[in-house]
């Protein structure tokens, strides 16, 4: 008997498993919270209906510990999920130690330090069933579309991103790499079936600290025979669209959890705009407008008002602070306003990480040199024009991987494509079509110093009856945080692995 099916059994009596996430005492009666991993649940248990065994077992309780009690379901719309169960019985398993997540605010290291606890939290509860939830509708998408799943190697021999953030690792005295990307095998697979799927781990040795970057994360790569890049564009689209319907739809108590506010997700039905390099590059550097809203003069405005906004919060930050000092003022009313200042402080450290970054983006913007990659500055810059994922097409070749097919129409072009997500999250999906040209394959390879002997047996696909074929990958970890929009990529995985963090 789990949590989420109480509605099934109202009014009957039923037995649940799980452990305290909170317990208050009123009046003979305590009030435990009650979480079994499918949801959360208000026991109640009342001195005056069970035995005092039973009632002081309950006093016992302390956060984390778990038990399994017998109840009966009491229909109660105030209540979390909507029910609450009058306790008859209660056995203790274990009577947890002093729980180190206290309800009071804790600093994010110290909660990836306990991450293997911090995973119990509603908050990262919610966030875990949302990512499965993606998960599950990822592999619908592609059974229900003819795509056969098929996993890529993690040993490699051979880089496909570029060799720069590779783990080298020692196989029987010879070299080889944590996978980067499946994409190469994909491509292999996919003139065997046609249209494939890998959904696997990959690893980059990402030497920075920014919010985007894991060093272990997972990917989704399809890859189909006979698709151009814009089939793979309208391809996208629909996955991705298929994708967050789902996640609305289903997990609905989920993202009020999270306090997600869903009305960008809700655009998910319309067209996602297809944007050129070109133009997603003046569009940045304030040249082009988007719906009449101009890069640059957005993010000066914003500035401004951010800036504003800080000496408003230290104003009444002080004001408070001096208020609670007044003699003789009720404990009621210092706690309100201590509360006000705490929550206080907390958007004030937001809207001065906000004064930091602005700058950043705004000088990023105005100098952005054209031929260079986006950068994920210059991606904040371009969607926080935008309220639904956006498309960047055809990119300067000299930035972009090896394999990517050069346009026919603009030799200076290869067609790539990236999804960058609404609302400042930029990079979701790196893809493109491939190469099918052996030659130009060749050259590039060269051009990119890779060890032309390990990539003999991707060539031999262009010998062999090569057809046009494109594919993409999605990040994972980068499409829960969007979401979910978390402010950080490490709250999107049980255990994030980034730089400096290998434990828990
Ligand atoms: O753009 P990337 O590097 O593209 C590829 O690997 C292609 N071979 C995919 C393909 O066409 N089959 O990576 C694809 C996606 C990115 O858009 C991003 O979502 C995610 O993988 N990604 C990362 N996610 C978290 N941490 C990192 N360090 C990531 N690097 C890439
Ligand atoms: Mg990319």
């Amino acid at each position: 008997m789990y949590i989420k099916d109480l509605s099934k059994y109202e009014g009957q009596e039923v037995t649940l498993r799980g452990w305290a996430s909170n317990r208050r005492s009123s009046k003979g009666l305590e009030f435990v919270i009650l979480r079994d991993g499918t949801g959360f649940c208000q026991c109640i248990v009342d001195a005056n209906q069970v035995s005092p065994a039973v009632f002081e077992k309950a006093g016992k309780l302390k956060l984390e510990s778990s038990f399994s009690l017998k109840g009966k379901v009491v229909k109660d719309e105030r209540q979390i999920g909507g029910y609450e169960v009058h306790v008859s019985e209660l056995e203790i398993y274990q009577i947890a130690e002093e729980y180190p997540i206290a309800k009071k605010e804790h600093g994010v290291d110290f909660l990836t330090d306990n991450r293997h606890l911090w995973l119990r939290s509603s908050r990262q509860w919610a966030i875990m069933k949302i990512r499965n939830r993606i998960i599950y509708s990822i592999h619908q998408f592609f059974q229900e579309n003819e795509f056969v799943e098929m996993d890529a190697p993690i040993f490699t021999g051979n880089a496909c991103e570029g060799t720069t953030n590779l783990f080298e690792t020692n196989y029987f005295d010879e070299t080889a790499y944590l996978s980067q990307s499946g994409q190469l095998y994909g491509e292999a697979m996919a003139m065997a079936m046609g249209r494939i799927y890998t959904f696997g781990p990959t690893f980059r040795a990402e030497k920075s600290k920014t919010r985007r970057h894991l060093t272990e994360f997972w990917m989704i790569e399809p890859e189909m025979a006979f698709f151009d890049i814009f089939d793979n564009m309208d391809l996208i689209e629909q996955f991705l669209r298929r994708v967050v319907s789902d996640v609305l739809r289903d997990c609905k108590n989920e993202l009020e959890i999270i306090g997600r506010d869903t009305s960008v997700l809700q655009n998910i039905t319309k067209p996602f705009p297809r944007l050129t390099y070109d133009e997603a590059v003046r569009i940045i550097k304030g040249e082009q407008d988007v719906n009449g809203k101009n890069s640059i003069k957005e993010l000066e405005t914003e500035l401004a008002s951010v800036l504003a906004s800080i000496d408003e919060h230290k104003k009444e930050i002080a004001e408070r602070e001096e208020k609670i000092k007044t003699p003789g003022m009720k404990k009621g009313e210092i706690g309100f306003n201590q509360s006000k200042i705490d929550k206080l402080k907390q958007e004030l450290a937001d809207l001065e990480e906000q004064a930091r970054n602005i700058p950043q983006w705004l000088n990023s913007a105005r100098n952005f040199t054209y031929g260079n990659d986006l950068g994920g500055s210059d991606e904040t810059v371009i969607t926080r024009l935008f309220d639904v994922p956006i498309m960047v097409y055809n990119w300067p070749h000299a930035v972009k991987a090896f394999y990517l097919k050069r346009d026919p129409d603009d030799n200076r072009f290869a067609r790539g494509v990236d999804v960058l997500a609404p609302e400042g999250y930029g990079e979701i999906v790196g893809g493109g079509e491939r190469e099918t040209n052996e030659q130009m394959l060749r050259e590039k390879i060269t051009e990119h110093e890779l060890p032309m002997e390990a990539f003999e047996w991707y060539l031999d696909l262009r010998k062999y009856g090569s057809v046009p074929h494109a594919g993409f990958g999605l990040g994972l970890e980068r499409l829960v945080t969007w979401i979910c929009k978390l402010p950080h990529v490490r709250e999107s995985i049980p255990f994030p692995r980034m730089m400096g963090r290998l434990l828990p």
